[in-house]
């Protein structure tokens, strides 16, 4: 019997690509000035994430973006995606959909622009495509108290995502998986399950930093965090769920019990994210959100300008 060196190194590859996760970062389609990027914007952010000095698991080669349409323009595709081709990123693409019907019908146009403009450079790139972000929430009593935007429906986000089905069938980009991200408050509503039914993958954006009701304390949020993932499981009929937020403020005010730093952000980063990369697909928040001004709370890994030197040891190592 014979195994051809080629062979075993094809199947070595089928198996490692089939148990790889997606590991990377979320991206603003603006600076905090409200500036839109730039193409040259996303590949310098790209790359420097990729270069992050210790990173651990195959390094941040992906990137969760919010919309798909270019800031400035009606409906041009966002120029993160030339930026992610020529920088080997993957994407977890967003469609902004809590600013109403036209703007979803935008969104829509630029997604099926960029399939054309773009082709299988850019589809082949795509770890799914999730179809709003914190939507349900947003429309909760919390986030109605929060004064964050109304959100919007259940039955809106069920029936975008089959409109975003229907326009992505024959092209390159059929057989995308499409999802939808909330936070686990909406996922464990069951007034939300018409979009649980609705999703290929379940993204859950969870941070035991706000959950000031509660115990938060950087030594409990590791107990917070698994908490909230374990009952979006249990609600979401054992459909993949990915961690599309999350993260630890390395800098702002306290809340509850959770005091922002550099020493607290990078014990839940060892905690909450070293034993989900490379393993569970993870988009962490975040690795810049400070350019050019610094937001209260801030959880950027980086500070202003872009460096591939965390502000804290990233590198999973156990150091005790
Ligand atoms: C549950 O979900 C529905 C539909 O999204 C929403 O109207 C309601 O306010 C939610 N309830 C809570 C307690 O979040």
């Amino acid at each position: 019997m014979m195994h051809s060196a080629s062979h075993l190194v094809a199947l070595a590859a089928t198996f490692s690509s089939a148990l790889a996760a997606f590991q990377g970062f979320n991206y603003g389609s603006t600076f905090t000035s409200g500036a839109a990027k730039q193409q040259s914007d996303f590949e310098a952010e790209f790359k420097t994430a990729q270069g992050l000095v210790g990173a651990p698991g195959g390094g941040f080669t992906s990137a969760r973006l919010y919309t798909t349409v270019q800031g400035g323009t009606a409906n041009d595709p966002i120029s993160a995606i030339p930026a992610a081709i020529n920088t080997k990123t993957s994407l977890l693409l967003g469609i902004w959909c809590s600013a109403g019907d036209a703007t979803f019908a935008a969104e829509l146009q630029a997604l099926k622009s960029a399939i054309t403009k773009y082709g299988i450079d850019f589809t082949k790139l795509v770890a799914g495509i999730s179809v709003g972000s914190e939507d349900l929430y947003r429309a909760s009593p919390t986030g109605l108290l929060n004064k964050e935007n109304p959100g919007a429906e259940p039955s809106t986000i069920a029936r975008y995502i089959k409109e975003v089905r229907d326009a992505i069938a024959g092209t390159s980009l059929a057989g995308a998986q499409i999802g939808h991200v909330d936070t686990w408050t909406a996922w464990v509503n069951g007034s939300n399950k018409a979009v649980i039914d609705a999703s290929d993958w379940i993204g859950v954006d969870a941070y035991p930093y706000f959950q000031e009701t509660q115990a938060n304390s950087v030594a409990n949020s590791k107990g917070l965090f698994d908490d909230a993932v374990g009952a979006t499981q249990a609600a979401v009929g054992g459909k993949p769920v990915w961690i599309t937020e999350t993260g630890f403020p390395v800098s702002g005010k306290t809340v509850g019990q959770a005091v922002p730093g550099l020493e607290n952000a990078k014990t839940y980063w060892d905690q909450v994210g070293c034993p989900l990369f490379g393993a569970t697909n993870t988009w962490w928040y975040t690795f810049q959100d400070a350019a050019p001004a610094t937001p209260n709370p801030s959880f950027g890994i980086i500070g202003n300008s872009l460096t591939t030197t965390p502000l804290f040891d990233i590198s999973c190592k156990v150091t005790k």
